[in-house]
């Protein structure tokens, strides 16, 4: 399903709000965003520019669901199926995303987000970025891209990532395509940390049929559905990036980071820009969530995986909670352990029985109240690599942060303190103890 067409259905299924008034993208914008938080907006009249903005497609896990006609609670299994499975885009040779080919370049005449008056200038949140590595293949991902003047952007590229490693296998510039307005298969894979070689828009195309187009200047393939691509080059100049609020709803680091130079720009005859508001929940869904099918598969190695969450309040990047059915005394610490194999940024994370729903935060306290004893269920590590995210951490430029992780088994403790293997009906004291359910119609109530 297109952008296009995920918006006929969420217009059906009453998620859309329209917002016919004129906005301006300096400040305004940002801050009705932020008001709607949650829901899927459509501007309508954008303050100079006639394009319309688009934001909140990936707000919420219904919206995914709803696009990729899969129940919620079946997201995770449906996303580990295709990270495990990609399948080649088909390529064509015409497509929505180049009926209006603009050489003369000028960034001014897409309306791109000031979010904050403290920004480093207008940025580009929700462009996927794909670029061809030498020795791997195509790889597409995020790179926030902060507007410089008409034609160049600075970018924020993490280090050890597909991008980088790509930039450090040529001389010189780095051809990328920026891909605006994508399906939300596109989005959600591109958020993905796949395997070295394996190609995100191979994993969108598996959760939904996506073509590709070649670019009109670059050795490159783009979603034929895009609403707007900026074909350019990552350029070995840089300058000062940011500041910019991020994830964490805090300001990140300012850094030098590559200027991009862009050459061309292709789009719909009547293109709708995405912005995606940072520290809110689309920033946040498409963070946490594509990362749990890495989770998932990690502790599959080693036990049995029936869910993972990333949870909002740990920003949806820096803490899960993972269900496992315990087969095993020691299943509970080997979940811990896999989990931050499965998410290298995962900074703090909660394993679970089956009897406690993940999703709810009441439930898994209360898993910790009844069932964790901290010198015994309690795992910490120290001076790890840390998510850049976390302002907590020890941060060196140049160098990887570091930060102390730690894990708590909140799953039924199968031994006693001595070391005796608990029986059956010994563990079973743990689970919780309901009331028998009445029907109040059959009360009569004050
Ligand atoms: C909304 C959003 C914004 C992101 N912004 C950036 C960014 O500015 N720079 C960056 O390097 N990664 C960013 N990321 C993370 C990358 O897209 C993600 O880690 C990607 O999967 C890296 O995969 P790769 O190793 O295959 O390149 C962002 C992710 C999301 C969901």
């Amino acid at each position: 399903m297109s952008l296009r067409e995920f918006l006929v259905k969420a217009k059906e299924t009453g998620h859309l709000v329209t917002v016919s008034r004129e906005v301006d993208p300096y400040l305004e914008m940002a801050r009705v965003i932020d008001a709607l938080d949650g829901r899927v907006a459509l501007f309508e009249s954008v303050k100079g520019s006639d394009y319309r903005v688009v934001s909140g497609i990936c707000s919420q896990r219904e919206y995914l669901a709803l696009d990729l006609g899969v129940p919620q609670e079946r997201l995770l299994l449906a996303l580990a199926e295709v990270y495990a499975n990609p399948v080649p885009p088909k390529i064509v040779e015409a497509a929505p995303c180049q009926e209006v080919i603009e050489r003369e370049v000028d960034l001014n005449r897409i309306p791109i987000l000031t979010h904050m008056e403290a920004d480093g200038g207008p940025y580009v949140t929700a462009g996927v970025a794909v670029v061809k590595d030498p020795e791997l293949g195509r790889n597409a991902c995020y790179h926030r891209l902060m507007q410089l003047d008409e034609r160049r952007f600075t970018t924020r590229i993490v280090e050890g990532r597909g991008t980088h490693t790509a930039m450090g296998k040529v001389e010189g510039d780095l051809e990328v395509a920026i891909c605006l307005g994508v399906s939300l298969p596109v989005l959600l894979a591109a958020a993905m940390t796949p395997p070295q070689g394996v190609d995100e828009l191979g994993i969108a195309n598996a959760l939904r049929p996506t073509s590709l187009v070649g670019c009109v200047t670059k050795d490159l393939e783009v979603p034929a559905e895009a609403e707007i691509v900026l074909e350019g080059r990552i350029t070995q100049q840089t300058v000062s990036e940011g500041p910019f609020l991020d994830l964490t709803e805090t300001w990140d680091i300012v850094r030098q980071q590559p200027v991009i130079e862009i050459d061309c720009i292709t789009r719909r005859r009547d293109p709708i820009y995405h912005a995606l508001l940072p520290g809110k929940l689309e920033h946040k869904t498409l963070m946490g969530m594509p990362r749990e099918p890495g989770i998932y598969a990690a502790v599959n190695e080693t036990c049995e995986c029936c869910n993972v969450y990333i949870t909002p309040g740990g920003m949806s990047w820096l803490h899960a909670v993972v269900q496992i059915r315990k087969r095993g005394a020691d299943d509970g610490r080997r979940a811990i352990e896999a989990a931050f194999r499965g998410h290298g940024s995962l900074k703090h994370v909660v394993v679970v029985d089956q009897d406690v729903n993940p999703f709810d935060p009441y439930d898994v306290e209360w898993a910790i109240a009844t069932r964790f004893q901290a010198d015994r269920d309690l795992m910490v590590f120290e001076d790890q690599p840390s998510s850049s995210l976390d302002p907590s951490a020890l941060h060196v430029p140049g160098q990887k942060a570091r930060t102390a992780k730690m894990g708590l088994d909140a799953t039924i403790p199968w031994r006693t303190r001595d070391g005796r293997l608990r029986s059956e009906g010994e563990r079973a004291a743990f689970e919780r103890v309901g009331y028998e359910a009445v029907d109040l119609e059959e009360y009569v109530l004050d």
